[in-house]
């Protein structure tokens, strides 16, 4: 969050729609919501192995490992808040870096130098490492669910450091700001944006990349002939002079959250893909005004007429592959310019991460929006499967896509695995989320049949394929709830409720028009700071959860709470600090979001910049009961012109020191985010992304200036340039991760 245009914090969202019925009135009791400790994984007392890390020194000799189905879960000591430039993890644990920028993905590629003379990067590890998937291998070489000592990361590199355009620890002398951006500098960076596909394995315990591994590949920002996939193949609204049948694109970009496919494929999600793209100041006049469909449509994407790009890649020269970020429209046809080149990012993209020969699809069924996670509901043979996704940007809203095939169980092991996921992702239904205040909700189907849909006045939908590329739009008009930043989501493996991250909102305000706080939204406050600047709205965000209804992953209707509200401890605790977090628990910004196959733990990263004046971002383990758990909750709020607005929400059951821990805190400037494990729960890996970022450009030349060394300074390679890198915890004793 220090960087200075905050390409999360996109806000486009200025429908008339409110957050939801924010005066809230007489409602329904909860009687209806499922109640009920659902049994998180055996949480025996076998003291186990606690070693204090961080905070008390009571070194206790460990005592032998217990047996896995009755060891004790979240025993560890928890880890006090740092913000020293290292990673910290609890006393037991070894944390060791495996997978940095620039890292060697060929046996030809040279050992990254990390003093921005370094290039190849289309076979080297991307930069800003996030969301990442564990496909395992056996000793055959062939995938295998059950393998632990040999597998591929699949992995996103979301994107780079910069300042003003450059991606300066890229550079030697941190590049050039101004434009026109020079073309040596913008092939490095479109190269270091995508996906990796790294194969690691395990010697004697000791976790490694194999550099020469056939299995190796990266997908960049210009990576050819990736499919457009689904309802919106072919549409015109994809007519672009690299596809003139709109059946196709180049690349993936801003790479964020990930998922796991049930047949055996890695997904990941586009997130802030807009801002890659110019677009001119005349731009709204050459498409008919600020009424025409095109026009209304960038808005809602955040491209208004002269927005500039992130990194002036337009700017480089008159290649095709500089040409296609600018999506102004020319005086020809759609076929002749990238007028619709934005159309084809802001999906979810499957890619088979054990056969880089296979083309990677973009998922139009899915929606376009800025996407992180897609987690899948529980599948159940006969029985659709759900995706569950958010969109983060500020007062953006929460998707289901619900598949049109029932789920076979012999799909689990396809022959063919792409295939599989076109029977799945390629038909089925979208919906979008809205929270009400009686702890209930509806999944409202994103329908050309919606009369609020086709009837919109904002924005007439051509077609079924209108509606999934224009998502936001569709959802404006049905009445979504804006939700504050929905980032990842993950499907409890005890119980099936789904958990989502709101990570935070600065635009949630009592006496706004437009995003009140409401029930699913409850907090509007001012962060505890010690300098001047105090953050306001929601800067801590909070976690929802759903349960839902009788029909499960087809159900359209659920039950809601909050499973807990991020809060430094000290925080007021009957208007913030509502989750009543305590020293060893306390968060804020929760991210990533992942629940553990083994153990059963869910695991909460942060991307902060509200605790962040006391402690780098972290890692959390958790062990959540269940929707309903917890108790109604009325906040009161003053307005403006002194009225008195009340809101209901529903706080889960506070998570006692012994469900809810510290179990990392990352390096300086850096977010936690990313999780995979090996299917024994043992090697945990986790991604370290951006550590520096608030480093000056100005400074390049003087390491003692940059605001992190890692992990160079943790004895990681060469240089003093920070990396984001992905890093491998295993349990001394051998055990499973949060034991
Ligand atoms: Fe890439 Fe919303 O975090
Ligand atoms: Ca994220
Ligand atoms: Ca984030």
């Amino acid at each position: 969050m220090t960087h200075p245009i905050d390409f999360n914090d996109e806000n486009s969202n200025t429908s008339a729609n409110p957050s939801f019925d924010s005066v809230l009135q007489a409602r329904l009791s909860r009687r209806g919501l499922l109640r009920g400790g659902v049994g998180t994984v055996g949480s025996t007392l076998l003291g186990g192995l606690a070693v204090s890390a961080c905070g008390g020194g009571d070194a206790l000799a460990a005592m032998p490992a217990p047996a896995l189905a009755t060891e004790s879960l979240l025993s560890f000591a928890a880890v006090a808040k740092t913000m020293a430039d290292t990673v910290t993890v609890p006393v037991g644990y070894t944390a060791s870096v495996l997978y940095a920028l620039g890292d060697p993905l060929t046996a030809s590629t040279a050992a990254y130098k990390n003093d921005g003379t370094d290039t190849g990067f289309e076979n080297r590890a991307g930069d800003h490492h996030d969301g990442m998937e564990w496909f395992g291998l056996g000793a055959d070489g062939k995938p295998s669910t059950t393998a632990t000592t040999r597998g591929l990361l699949a992995m996103n590199h979301e994107a780079t450091t910069d300042e003003t355009r450059s991606s300066f620890f890229l550079h030697a002398d941190g590049g050039t700001s101004t434009l026109p951006r020079p073309a040596a500098e913008v092939d490095k960076e479109t190269a270091i944006h995508g996906i990796s596909v790294v194969e690691v394995k395990s010697s004697s315990g000791k976790w490694a990349t194999v550099p020469d591994s056939a299995f190796n590949f990266r997908l960049t920002s210009l990576s050819e002939n990736i499919q457009l996939s689904g309802p919106a193949r072919g549409n015109a609204l994809m007519v672009t002079k690299y596809s003139p049948d709109g059946t196709r694109t180049r690349g993936t970009i801003n790479n964020c959250g990930t998922g796991k496919t049930p047949w055996g494929t890695f997904l990941t999600g586009e997130e802030n893909w807009a801002g890659y793209f110019f677009r001119s100041t005349t731009d709204d006049t050459t498409r008919g005004g600020s009424a025409a469909k095109s026009v209304v449509a960038l808005k809602r994407y955040g491209r208004n007429a002269g927005s500039a790009s992130r990194h002036g890649w337009e700017s480089a020269g008159t290649a095709d592959k500089y040409a296609r970020w600018e999506i102004s429209q020319g005086t020809g046809a759609a076929a002749d310019d990238y007028r619709n080149e934005i159309n084809t990012f802001g999906y979810i993209v499957e890619i088979d991460a054990y056969d880089k020969t296979k083309a990677a699809r973009k998922r139009t069924a899915l929606g376009r929006f800025a996407h992180e996670s897609a987690a899948f509901g529980k599948p159940v043979a006969g029985q659709p499967l759900a995706v569950y996704m958010g969109d983060d940007s500020r007062g953006e809203y929460i998707y289901k896509f619900v598949s049109a095939a029932s789920w076979a169980a012999a799909d689990a092991n396809p022959a063919d695995r792409v295939t599989t996921g076109d029977k799945y992702l390629d038909s089925g239904k979208l919906y979008v989320a809205k929270f009400n205040a009686d702890g209930k909700g509806d999944w409202v189907e994103l329908a050309l049949t919606n009369t609020l849909i086709a009837g919109y006045a904002s924005y007439a939908f051509a077609d079924q394929a209108d509606v999934l590329v224009n998502a936001r739009l569709a959802a404006d008009a049905v009445g979504a709830t804006k939700m504050d930043r929905p980032e990842w989501c993950s499907t409890n493996v005890a119980n099936g409720e789904i958990y989502f991250t709101l990570t935070n909102n600065s635009n949630r305000a009592v006496d706004s028009a437009t995003m009140p706080p409401d029930s699913a939204n409850p907090r509007v406050y001012s962060d505890i700071k010690n300098g001047a600047s105090v953050q306001k709205g929601n800067p801590n965000g909070h976690i929802l959860r759903v349960r839902e209804g009788a029909a499960g992953n087809a159900a359209t209707g659920f039950s809601w709470d909050v499973y807990v509200f991020g809060a430094e401890s000290s925080a007021a605790p009957g208007t913030v600090n509502l989750s009543s977090l305590t020293d060893g628990q306390d968060f804020s910004s929760p991210d990533g979001l992942v629940f553990s196959p083994a153990t059963g733990i869910m695991w909460i990263q942060t991307d902060d910049g509200a605790y962040t004046d006391v402690t780098n971002c972290m890692m959390l383990a958790a062990l959540p009961g269940a929707v309903g758990d917890g108790a109604k909750k009325t906040l009161s709020y003053t307005k403006a012109d002194a009225s008195t607005l009340n809101v209901d929400t529903y706080v889960g059951k506070a998570p006692g020191a012994d469900k809810l821990k510290r179990f990392l805190v990352g390096a300086k400037d850096c977010e936690i985010t990313g999780l995979c494990e090996t299917p024994d729960g043992k090697a945990m890996f986790i991604n370290i992304q951006h550590p520096g970022e608030g480093t000056k450009m100005a400074d390049i030349a003087d390491p003692s200036k940059y605001t992190s060394q890692w992990p160079s300074n943790a004895g990681y390679g060469a240089g003093k340039r920070p990396r984001s890198a992905t890093i491998v915890i295993t349990k001394n004793d051998g055990g499973r991760i949060g034991s």
